[in-house]
């Protein structure tokens, strides 16, 4: 559910034919123009207009700049026929295109009626202000199929747009594709397009390209938001954006199923965006009397380049995204974790978690988790999934003594759940094989050697918030890393409704892809309302599940497996052009690291700073020296740690382009700023690069505090003009080096 807005005075309800005008308010978040049937929603520092034009179609007006409250834009008018392949339909920059009337770019929506009508012309019915939401409803000119399209402005400077397929009639539908919106950018040229791709141990990888006429889709198949793409778009302007200026529109999805979002760019220079669930193998039966409503597509215009597109998103996720506890406006700053998966694997007793939890207390540790190996028989991944009961071979008195321990450390204590699999070889598998995802006399496709629990069936979904709750309920659980390792292959349910094994009915069973999902979305937020303390991590083979609709009801997320300090860089990078570095965990491992990298502790520290910080070495093999200086980098963190996850990010230097990298985060009051420097390696003696700061106040004076005084020498108290106009010098040497510079504002 969205969460409350600044509140906007303004209720007005109009109809064609009877129009009630609405006041107009400076401080609207929607402006009714009825004189002109335009809506008018403002959203920080961004407008965005829809309005009816003269054969009752609602068009895409503005997107861009704030536009003064007096002022208005043209009123909408079709768009004149190019000859026989460009009918007006086609042409005109339709708000929320169906397929019909002679369109053949990307659509919204296609539906199939009970009468054999494969087409939808969709005419504009009514609107309603309500708050900072406002509704439109469309109606097709012949079927009885309402559309209704849902705009929550935010604050932020972001609109999230959704809709509802409602059927009045008495037959039923066939949904073939439903998108949550179709987003037209002003018709023009020289445009580039930047979107995430990955794949397992590489995720978050930014692409750029200039847009190209023709469709560039990126989408999930896979059940689940995928390593392969992730569900965030960015349009700049050749010429004109760069990190730090010029106009960006961006948006992403809250949906953790199958997705797609295609970015089209047609023959008449038009860019479009159509996003939501995905058409590939979709279908949905409306039934009469029911509805069907899309994830919400959230987005957002700035002429503030792609740091600013960043921070806008980042603060509407702090804001308005991810789970608050009580009353505080932003989700509490995360805790230090420290993870045993990459020191033990699956090969430990609860004596020697308990060894490492002593180790972690002492760095500074602030939560402890145990990862996947602590119940049924899991020894390796062949076995145990699916049966969640402590192994007593590992903790004979059950978890409570570890649990006692870590908090006796002064810790809280988190533990790995993998809910939605199961092995076959596992008790719950030999008792429930039909609760397994399958065709019948389909062989399985393992992964992992694991099956996909189908989600979707009611009595998965009890069972699953049973165990869950027990768990939670029974043990002392601050925290569950909630994993996810597998994609889907056999998409079966020959009980869902409609369907039966005796009659199977292939379009009923694609309901799977819905209905898994919103599951599992009520799974977690029961067991969230039952335990309001708990906080969840969403991973997916590391980061596979990263989306708003997820981050709604977690709290951070595990970005990647690969923990490498100079691959984190890059996929850090790409993570936070679409996510807050609040939810971005990076653990510090131990070295040689997969890419068989050896790399010194600081850096490995220095890059996992720049979101939540957390660690996952083996600290039992930790010499005195590396406990020292984990323990002052920790306690360096603490003191930085509101400001990286909750501040402003600029990205002064990027991994991806040269062999230094610089973030630096400013606190939201101003009051701190944090650069954390860093150099790959070092070529030719040349010095580390002048260090220009971003986004504080140029007439105040800061006092610099340098995590290493040997790396910087300059003076301790400096203007924030000079900060940004001169820079900061510092003494980075050699291959891997780092540091970090806090910027205290002066009274
Ligand atoms: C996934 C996660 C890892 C770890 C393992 C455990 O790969 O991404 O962090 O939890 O599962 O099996």
């Amino acid at each position: 559910m969205l969460k409350a807005l600044a509140a906007v005075a303004c209720c007005s309800f109009v109809s064609l034919g009877l129009l009630v005008p609405s006041p107009v308010s400076a401080q609207t978040a929607v402006r009714s123009q009825p004189d002109r049937q335009q809506w008018y929603l403002n959203a920080g520092k961004m407008t965005y207009v829809v309005g009816v034009n003269e054969q009752g179609i609602l068009q895409s007006l503005y997107w861009g700049p704030k536009l003064s409250d007096r002022g208005v834009v043209p009123v909408a008018k079709s768009l004149p026929e190019r000859a026989s392949q460009y009918a007006p339909a086609a042409t005109t920059p339709q708000e929320y295109p169906a397929y019909g009337a002679g369109i053949f770019p990307e659509t919204a929506l296609k539906v199939n009626s009970p009468n054999g009508d494969r087409t939808l012309i969709l005419k504009y019915e009514s609107a309603k202000v309500t708050g900072s939401q406002l509704e439109i409803v469309l109606k097709d000119t012949n079927e009885p199929l309402r559309v209704h399209l849902y705009y929550q402005t935010f604050p932020e400077g972001v609109l999230a747009r959704w809709s509802r397929i409602e059927n009045t009639g008495k037959g039923s539908f066939g949904i073939e594709n439903a998108a949550s919106a179709t987003w037209n950018l002003p018709a023009g040229t020289g445009y580039t397009h930047r979107w995430l791709t990955g794949m397992w141990g590489g995720e978050f990888q930014l692409n750029e390209e200039p847009l190209k006429t023709g469709k560039s889709v990126q989408e999930s198949r896979t059940g689940h938001t995928s390593h392969e793409a992730n569900p965030w778009f960015s349009i700049g302007k050749e010429e004109q954006t760069t990190e730090e200026a010029g106009p960006v529109w961006f948006g992403e999805l809250g949906w953790s199923g199958n997705w797609q979002i295609v970015t089209e760019y047609t023959s008449l220079r038009q860019p479009r965006v159509t996003g939501g669930y995905n058409p590939f193998d979709f279908h949905w039966t409306l039934a009469p009397g029911t509805s069907l409503e899309t994830p919400k597509f959230y987005a957002g215009y700035t002429d503030g380049g792609d740091g600013e597109a960043s921070r806008i998103l980042s603060q509407l996720q702090l804001q308005e995204i991810l789970p608050k506890r009580g009353e505080a406006r932003e989700p509490k700053p995360r805790p230090i974790i420290y993870n045993s998966w990459e020191a033990t694997e699956m090969n430990f007793t609860g004596d020697t978690q308990i060894a490492l939890a002593e180790r972690a207390a002492k760095v500074g540790v602030e939560r402890f988790v145990i990862d996947d190996g602590w119940f049924g028989k899991r020894d390796d991944d062949h076995a145990g999934l699916g049966d969640w009961t402590v192994t007593p071979k590992k903790f004979p008195q059950g978890l409570r003594p570890v649990i006692d321990r870590v908090h006796a450390l002064g810790m809280d204590f988190g533990i790995w759940v993998e809910p939605e699999m199961v092995n076959p070889d596992s008790d719950l598998y030999r008792q429930h094989p039909e609760w397994a995802m399958q065709f019948p006399n389909r062989e399985h496709s393992e992964e992992r050697h694991q099956l996909m629990l189908n989600l979707a069936r009611p009595d998965v979904k009890e069972w699953m918030f049973n165990w869950l709750d027990k768990l939670v309920s029974e043990n002392d659980i601050a925290f569950l890393k909630w994993d996810y390792n597998r994609i889907w292959s056999e998409p079966g349910w020959n009980m869902a409704p409609g369907s039966s094994p005796e009659h199977p009915n292939p379009d009923a069973e694609k309901a799977i892809y819905l209905e898994a999902v919103r599951n599992l979305y009520d799974v977690i937020d029961q067991l969230r309302a039952k335990h309001p303390k708990l906080e969840i991590e969403s991973c997916s083979s590391g980061g596979g599940r990263v989306d708003l609709g997820i981050l709604e009801r977690t709290d951070e997320v595990w970005p990647s497996d690969n923990t490498d300090a100079l691959d984190r860089q890059d996929i850090q990078f790409g993570y936070t052009q679409a996510y807050t570095p609040q939810t971005m965990v990076a653990w510090v491992t131990d070295v040689p690291s997969m890419d068989h990298r050896m790399v010194p502790l600081q850096y490995r520290f220095v890059v996992a700073m720049q979101g939540a910080l957390g660690i996952g070495a083996n600290l039992t093999k930790f010499s005195d020296a590396d406990l020292a200086l984990s323990a002052k980098l920790t306690k360096f963190y603490k003191t930085i740690r509101t400001t990286v996850q909750q501040g402003k990010l600029y990205r002064l230097a990027s991994p991806l382009t040269g062999d230094p990298s610089q973030m630096e985060y400013v606190a939201q009051d101003g009051s701190q700023a944090v650069l954390l420097a860093l150099q790959h390696s070092q070529r030719l003696r040349l010095p580390y690069p002048t260090v220009r700061l971003r986004g504080i106040d140029p007439d105040a004076m800061y006092r610099l505090r340098p995590l290493d005084p040997e790396k910087y020498t300059g003076e301790e108290v400096v203007s924030g003009s000079v900060l940004m106009g001169d820079g900061v010098n510092l003494k980075l040497e050699g291959d891997y080096d780092s540091t970090a510079l806090i910027l205290e504002r002066l009274p």
